[in-house]
């Protein structure tokens, strides 16, 4: 059977209190609506369509790639946001899957449950509920003395016997596609002037049809985002599920509460990260690396058995068996080799760093390509800009840099070249060449 999903995305997100639409609030490093996108194409195999309100260009940019939208123009609910994609939807497919786009930790595999329930359904529609004594708002199942699924009734509307049920409609369904394209626009008004499209449940009772209910896999599913409080309550969860994860896949893990891992993040066996270790973007770790703590690491890649303690990196790379830190800033293009060490107070932009280079004490690189064995002095400093233009300097092979030396760019100084304290150095420096002195001096008088 061909199932097609359809997310609902054209609240406002009013109790969110923002400027910015709710499903792009960010969560665990993506914007909330790409937890759910990436779920239900997991879940049917096939692109979802995304029901957005009008000037939602800055939700279709974040939804990406593979997806379909339709507008609902004026919010009217629902069940009226839903009706919105018949148009494209009549006749393409058996079932139709449908989603709250606030429900970001929704994972595939109860939304494949629901699909597979509702295939063996001889009635129109399955529904996803959980059991939980805490409401968080939902809207409660209701059943018959026989114990069948007679209808739905949103919090605001139900009594305070029912208020009392702890079965609640978590807002994912599944249905048999003709009979929903047929009943959808017959919805009644509610009392509140919208189209709720939990009053399907009650259409499909009164003809006489079944209704099936899926459970969630873990009730941590259910967090659906209302409030900002709710947001963190997510944040929390779903950080927790991935810690866990990468636990099991043989990371260590001080500090489970206070270790951030984004979503496209890879990890090697024996790496521990300690307390306060944020890692973001598309960051490969190597095996048994050592980072934290207050550590921040984004978009950068390093091998195996590194150090990185108290520092940031950025677009970075680093071989293996280099440490870093603490207080190092490597930057955009930083490129490190095989055993080097970066000490506290660095910098290194755009630079690459060859094997075993000792860089111990603050100093920075940029622009620069640095041979194997270099020693970098304290208060080195690549002069690299001269207000317009960015140069650069090569260090070559085995060369000495003294403490404080100025590079200025364009500079080379030569293999196993050495310069002296303080050099301010303008010119190159020839293989095996030593020199000292700065040559600070008037080059240029103004008439
Ligand atoms: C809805 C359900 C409630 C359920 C809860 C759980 C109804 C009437 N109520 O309540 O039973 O327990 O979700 O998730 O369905 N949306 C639109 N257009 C609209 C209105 C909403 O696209 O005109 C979208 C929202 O962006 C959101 C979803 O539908 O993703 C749910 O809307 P929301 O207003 O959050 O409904 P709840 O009050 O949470
Ligand atoms: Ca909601």
């Amino acid at each position: 059977m061909k199932t097609e999903a359809v997310i609902l995305a054209a609240g406002l997100g009013t109790r969110m209190k923002s400027d910015i639409p709710k499903v792009l609030h960010p969560l665990g490093g993506r914007p909330m609506i790409a937890w759910t996108i990436a779920a239900s194409k997991e879940a049917t195999s096939g692109d979802p369509w995304v029901v957005i309100g009008p000037d939602a260009q800055d939700v279709q940019k974040a939804a990406g790639e593979g997806v379909k939208f339709v507008e609902q123009r004026e919010r009217l609910g629902t069940g009226h946001a839903l009706l919105q994609s018949a148009g494209q939807l009549r006749g393409r497919c058996d079932q139709v899957l449908v989603v709250h786009a606030d429900l970001p930790l929704l994972g595939a595999q109860s939304m494949q449950r629901l699909i597979e329930i509702q295939e063996r359904n001889p009635g129109p529609l399955t529904l996803l509920v959980a059991h939980s004594e805490s409401s968080r708002g939902f809207g409660r199942i209701l059943r018959n003395d026989d114990g069948n699924v007679i209808g739905i009734i949103e919090e605001a509307h139900a009594s305070p016997q029912q208020l009392e049920l702890q079965e609640l409609n978590v807002g994912a369904y599944c249905y048999e596609a003709d009979w929903l394209w047929d009943r959808l626009s017959q919805l009644p008004l509610s009392p509140k002037g919208e189209y709720y499209l939990t009053d399907l449940v009650a259409m499909a009772v009164n003809e006489g049809r079944e209704v099936a209910v899926a459970t969630v896999e873990h009730i941590d599913e259910v967090i659906g985002i209302n409030t900002r409080e709710h947001l963190a309550q997510a944040e929390f969860a779903l950080r927790s599920k991935v810690n866990r994860d990468w636990m099991l896949a043989g990371v260590s893990i001080l500090d489970p509460a206070s270790t951030y891992i984004g979503p496209d993040v890879q990890l090697g066996r024996d790496t521990v990260l300690l307390p306060n270790t944020h890692l973001w973007g598309n960051t490969i770790i190597g095996a048994a690396c050592h980072l934290g703590p207050n550590t921040i690491i984004r978009d950068s890649v390093m091998g195996d058995r590194c150090v990185v303690e108290a520092s940031v990196m950025e677009g970075a790379t680093l071989e293996s068996d280099v440490d870093v830190g603490p207080f190092a800033h490597l930057r955009k293009g930083a490129y490190l080799g095989q055993g080097t060490h970066m000490g506290n107070f660095g910098e290194v932009k755009n630079s690459t760093l060859g094997a075993g280079v000792k860089m111990g004490h603050f100093a920075y690189v940029g622009d620069a390509t640095i041979g194997d064995r270099v020693n970098i002095g304290a208060g080195t400093v690549t002069c690299n800009f001269d207000g317009e233009r960015k140069h650069r300097t090569e260090i070559e092979e085995g060369a000495f840099i003294g403490s404080d030396t100025m590079l200025v760019a364009p500079v080379r100084i030569g293999r196993e070249a050495q310069t002296g304290a303080g050099a301010v150095v303008t010119r190159d420096v020839p293989d095996k060449g030593v020199a000292v002195g700065a040559p600070a001096r008037v080059i240029r008088k103004v008439k």
